[in-house]
C-alpha cells in the first residue's frame, strides 16, 4: 500500500497528537524509568541507605562544576552509581532546584528500583548498581512537547531541514566540549527562527556523544514531525528546539546558525 504524501503528513500529525494528548500531564516535563529488570532493594536495606546518603549529598554539594555530578556510594553489591547533569544554560540556585525536586519526583515514581532515571525540564538524574559512568545509553527514551505546540509549516519540509541541520551544526559543538561540559545552544532562521540546544553528560567520549545525539536527532525527526517545539530525552543525551527563544543566555553563548540548504543533488528527485 501507498501513501501519498498528504496522507502521510496527516497520518503522522495524528499519531503525534495521539502521542500528545496521552502524555498531556506533561506540563510539568517530568518523565521517569524505572527499570524493573535491575531489581527492587527492601525497606531498611544497605542499598536503602547508600541511595539516601546519594540524595543528601546530591542535595548539598557546595561544588557546581558545571552542574554535572558522578558520584559513588558504598561497596558492590549495595554500591549505587548516580550521573546527575542540569541543563547547560542553568545556574547553580536553578540546577540544585531542579536536582532536589527530581530526588523528590523518583522517590515517590520509582520507589524500589534500584535503578531509575527521572528526566524534569532543566535536570536528569539517574543511578544504577552498574557502573553507568563513560557508558553512552539512548534507551529508554522520551519524545515531550508542550501541549499547546502547534503543527509546523512543513509543506515546503523547510522547518524540517533547518532543524536537522541546526541539530547537525549544535552536535558538533556539544561533543568537542570537555570532561565536564558538553553542551551547544544556537538558533537559525528559515521559514521562522528555531531555538536549540544539545547537551550529553560530559563523561561520554567525542564520539560517544556524537552518536548518541545523532540517534537522538533521528528520533526528533520521527517522533517530533509536525511539531513547533519538541525534547528528546534519552540516559546520555537530551535535546531540544523551540520557535521560541527558551535558553537562560546570561551565562552560555548562543550560536548563530546561518542556515545553508544543501543544493539539492541531481539524484534526489523531483
Ligand atoms: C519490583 O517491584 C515491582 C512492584 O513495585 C514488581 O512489580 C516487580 O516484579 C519487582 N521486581 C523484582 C525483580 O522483584
Ligand atoms: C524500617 O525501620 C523503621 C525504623 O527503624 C521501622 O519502623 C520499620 O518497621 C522498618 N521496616 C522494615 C520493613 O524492617
Ligand atoms: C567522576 O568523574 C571523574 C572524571 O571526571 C573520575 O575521575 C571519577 O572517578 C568519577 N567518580 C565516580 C564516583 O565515578
Ligand atoms: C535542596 O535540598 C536541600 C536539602 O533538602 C536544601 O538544603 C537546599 O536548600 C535545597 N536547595 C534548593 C535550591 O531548593
Ligand atoms: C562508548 O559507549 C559504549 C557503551 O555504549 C562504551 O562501551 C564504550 O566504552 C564507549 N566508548 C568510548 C570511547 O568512550
Ligand atoms: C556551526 O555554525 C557556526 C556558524 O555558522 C560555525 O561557526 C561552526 O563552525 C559550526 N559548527 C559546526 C560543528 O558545524
Ligand atoms: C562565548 O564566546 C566568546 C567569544 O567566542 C568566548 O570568549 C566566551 O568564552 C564564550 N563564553 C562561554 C560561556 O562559552
Amino acid at each position: 500500500m501507498r501513501f501519498s504524501s498528504s496522507t502521510l503528513f496527516l497520518l503522522l500529525l495524528s499519531f503525534a497528537f495521539h502521542i500528545n494528548l496521552s502524555s498531556a500531564e506533561g506540563a510539568v516535563d517530568f518523565r521517569k524509568g524505572c527499570d524493573i529488570s535491575n531489581g527492587n532493594f527492601t525497606a531498611n536495606s544497605t542499598y536503602e541507605a547508600n541511595l539516601n546518603r546519594l540524595f543528601s549529598q546530591l542535595s548539598s554539594d557546595q561544588d557546581f562544576k558545571y552542574g554535572f555530578y558522578n558520584m559513588s556510594v558504598g561497596q558492590s553489591p549495595d554500591q549505587v552509581n548516580a550521573i546527575a547533569l542540569c541543563r547547560g544554560d542553568q545556574k547553580e540556585n536553578a540546577c540544585r532546584s531542579c536536582l532536589n525536586d527530581t530526588i523528590s519526583a523518583l522517590q515517590k515514581g520509582c520507589p524500589r528500583n534500584k535503578e531509575a532515571i527521572g528526566w524534569s525540564e532543566l535536570c536528569t538524574l539517574r543511578y544504577s548498581t552498574r557502573k553507568i559512568f563513560g557508558v553512552m545509553e539512548t534507551d529508554p527514551f522520551h519524545a515531550l512537547w508542550r501541549v499547546d505546540s502547534q503543527a509546523a509549516p512543513r509543506d515546503d519540509n523547510d522547518f524540517d531541514r533547518a532543524m536537522t541541520f541546526l541539530l547537525k551544526n549544535l552536535s558538533g559543538g556539544a561533543a568537542n566540549g570537555n570532561p565536564l561540559f558538553k553542551f551547544a545552544a544556537g538558533e537559525t532562521i528559515s521559514s521562522q527562527r528555531i531555538c536549540a540546544m544539545v547537551q550529553c553528560t560530559p563523561d561520554l567520549s567525542q564520539e560517544n556523544c556524537s552518536a548518541c545525539l545523532a540517534r537522538g536527532s533521528d528520533r526528533m525527526r520521527s517522533h517530533c514531525y509536525g511539531i513547533t517545539g519538541c525534547r528528546i530525552v534519552q540516559p546520555s543525551c537530551i535535546l531540544r528546539y523551540e520557535i521560541n527563544f527558551f535558553l537562560d543566555d546570561s551565562a552560555v553563548n548562543i550560536t548563530d546558525v546561518p542556515f545553508s540548504p544543501p543544493s539539492p543533488s541531481p539524484t534526489e528527485g523531483s
